[in-house]
């Protein structure tokens, strides 16, 4: 990768520290974070027991190369074809910094976007009122904030994004110039300044975009009353795993949703590797849209893992 400059050292503590960063988002890999899975803090890495990680510094990043220089050491964590992927060597850095591969990112989940933007612009002038749920840092919440206010013109959106685990804006995953979606193609140098050729992060001004809390949606106290649009991805079935937790959670849901409220799922990012717990949330949906309590709200996608819902 041309960032990586053969003449840094190790000295070079900030250079080396935006290096690492860039790589991290280059790869799909957000910030350290503690991960949570059924309300208990614990590392996302099976037999390692601590929560708790040193931060990324070019010091600690030096005691894992050993005698290899920066360019060395950050060459071999990746593995370049036709896009860059991390390599092997990078899964013990990973766990070093308690780096959870695949929990966050900017602009997952395409779909869920265009149906929120439609849907924001169907509601005309009226203010629509967005919660964003287990948003890590942020992520999602910006990654919708930034992709409205490029597209939807002289409308009113508030945007909140929470987190069990207090969102830190400042620890949100640099953006992946690839990720952006070809909708924000004219508008993205207003909202992101470059870092390298192939990351950039957003501008400080758009944090006024959303505002970020703690929350833990197993609590009421977690949501306001009369949403509009309610968007929980990648953490039903997931990090909350056991079924009547899931359904009290989108019960809960259902009740906070204002008249025409939506509630949006997106668990499609984990199809893959957890085909068993996305299952168990779709018979979890299917049994309360049986059952009333929740209405479907047109789009139903069992196969992508993307569910439109409305309270009832
Ligand atoms: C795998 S990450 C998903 C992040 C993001 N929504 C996405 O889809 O990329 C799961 C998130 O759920 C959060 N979480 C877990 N239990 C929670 C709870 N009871 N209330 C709120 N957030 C919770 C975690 O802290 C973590 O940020």
């Amino acid at each position: 990768m041309d960032q990586f400059n053969s003449g840094l050292g190790w000295d070079d503590h900030e250079l080396i520290e935006i290096y690492f960063r860039s790589l991290l988002t280059i790869c799909d890999l957000p910030m350290p974070r503690c991960a949570v899975f059924n309300g208990l803090r614990m590392s996302p890495f099976v037999n390692q027991d601590t929560d708790v990680w040193p931060s990324i510094t070019s010091v600690e990043l030096e005691k894992i190369a050993g005698t290899a220089a920066p360019s060395e050491f950050f060459q071999s964590l990746i593995v370049e074809s036709d896009h860059i992927e991390p390599s092997s060597k990078f899964l013990p850095v990973l766990r070093h910094f308690g780096i959870w591969a695949g929990a966050a990112g900017w602009f997952k989940y395409h779909s869920q976007l265009r149906f929120i933007e439609r849907f924001v612009q169907s509601r005309k002038r009226r203010q629509t009122r967005i919660e964003v749920q287990a948003t890590w840092n942020g992520e999602d919440a910006y990654s919708l904030a930034v992709f409205l206010d490029a597209l939807c013109r002289d409308v009113d959106i508030a945007i909140v994004g929470r987190d069990i685990v207090k969102p830190n804006f400042h620890e949100m995953q640099w953006v992946k110039a690839l990720s952006i979606p070809s909708e924000l193609h004219d508008t993205r140098q207003i909202y992101f300044e470059e870092v390298t050729n192939e990351v950039c992060k957003l501008k400080p001004v758009w944090r006024r975009l959303a505002a970020l809390e703690t929350g833990d949606m197993m609590l009421d106290n977690a949501y306001c009353a009369d949403i509009d649009c309610l968007v929980i991805n990648g953490v039903l079935g997931q990090t909350i795993t056991s079924s009547k937790e899931i359904s009290e959670m989108l019960q809960r849901a259902s009740r906070c949703l204002g008249e025409t409220g939506i509630l949006c799922i997106d668990n499609s990012a984990f199809a893959i590797t957890h085909e068993v717990p996305r299952r168990r949330l779709q018979n979890i949906i299917v049994d309360l849209l049986d059952r009333g309590i929740l209405a479907d709200g047109g789009l139903v996608s069992h196969q992508s893992g993307q569910y439109v819902l409305t309270g009832c």
